[in-house]
């Protein structure tokens, strides 16, 4: 698969996340504002892949800076990292990179600015290598919970395309795939951009996963018929307490596997808890835009011009909910979130 994310000579190679599946095409940010865009605009997109791409963008802003002193480049990376820090507010993993990328040019005031300038290329790549080596620790935690015959439910995308590759719950598919187990996977196509029908069924069909794509509001008569076993989602923020921030429409998922006595798993890297946040009441949740609902993707309108929308890009989901929380450290119950970091 083309990777979701890379750095290169020519700039940071970002795979358009807009465009698929009609489209397969990557799209190049030679400075650090297209890098921030792409982020804003859904270029790329999910926690880690938010993640990695804006450490990559930092990074491609740092060679760009022609100041002279250690003083003035720490300010001009200030400057860059603010500007990054804004694109999206959910996803803790963007600001856990940015914090990664800051503490490089702390640490590196005796260097020369050519050498720290190096040393953020390298962090960045190592951020990524991180995230894929997190991702396929969770898969070989996350299997063990998965039986022959299952059929998993996720909801928008954790997989390959949301990471630096492999996937959070769809690495856990992955590797109990991996293990020949005879499983198949239910997609909701995921309001309202629709993650799940573009993104998730596209990377399971390409990994010949038995897959099929169900509207979001078809979960409920599928678990009641008994044909969801088992649910496995992502996470762009996990609290202290274990409440989950994740994709709108999550929320109800976890409240009907509840209802219908299924295991409902979040399998995210460490690199998605926040402890600092004491209740997932505090995530700050994304507004996004009025057209994501009001027309199709690509455009055709369903909704009355000028209409009144509500556009929460994601909700959370209280730990009482979640069965398991799946790391790259080990599965624990939620309320144990922090005895794993
Ligand atoms: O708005 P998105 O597409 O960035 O939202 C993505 C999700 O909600 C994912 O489920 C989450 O980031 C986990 S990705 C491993």
């Amino acid at each position: 698969m083309i990777p979701t994310v890379e750095w290169s000579e020519e700039g940071v190679r970002i795979l358009d996340q807009r465009l698929l599946p009609g489209k397969v095409e990557v799209c190049v940010c030679n400075n650090y504002q297209s890098v921030a865009q792409a982020i804003r605009e859904l270029r790329v997109r999910g926690a880690p892949a938010i993640g990695v791409t804006a450490a990559m963008g930092l990074a491609l802003g740092a060679q760009a800076l022609s100041t002279q002193s250690f003083q003035d480049f720490q300010e001009g990376f200030e400057r860059i990292s603010q500007e990054m820090s804004a694109t999206r507010p959910t996803a803790v993993n963007l600001f856990w990179a940015i914090d990664r990328m800051k503490q490089v040019v702390f640490q590196g005031s005796n260097e020369s600015l050519e050498r720290l300038k190096q040393r953020l290329i390298q962090e960045a790549q190592m951020i990524l290598e991180d995230d894929i080596r997190m991702n396929h620790a969770i898969g070989t935690f996350g299997a063990e919970l998965i039986r022959d015959g299952q059929t998993i439910l996720t909801h928008c995308n954790a997989g390959a395309l949301a990471t630096a590759g492999y996937g959070t719950a769809l690495g856990v598919i992955r590797s109990a795939w991996k293990q020949k187990k005879n499983i198949s996977v239910i997609a909701d196509e995921t309001r309202p951009v629709l993650q799940g029908a573009r993104l998730t069924a596209w990377e399971l069909q390409q990994d010949g996963i038995p897959t099929t794509v169900i509207t979001d509001n078809a979960a409920g008569a599928l678990m009641y018929q008994g044909k969801i076993h088992v649910c496995v989602v992502g996470a762009d923020r996990i609290a202290a307490n274990g409440d989950v921030a994740n994709k709108i429409g999550t929320y109800s998922v976890a409240v009907l596997a509840k209802v219908h006595g299924i295991p409902f798993y979040v399998a995210a890297p460490t690199s998605t808890v926040d402890a600092k946040m004491v209740s997932g009441k505090d995530i700050p949740i994304e507004q996004r835009s009025a057209d994501e609902v009001t027309s199709l993707y690509g455009g055709c309108p369903i909704a009355p011009a000028g209409i009144d929308v509500l556009n929460p890009a994601f909700d959370v989901t209280p730990a009482e909910y979640i069965t398991g929380i799946i790391t790259d450290r080990g599965v624990c119950a939620p309320q144990d979130i922090l005895t794993l970091i």
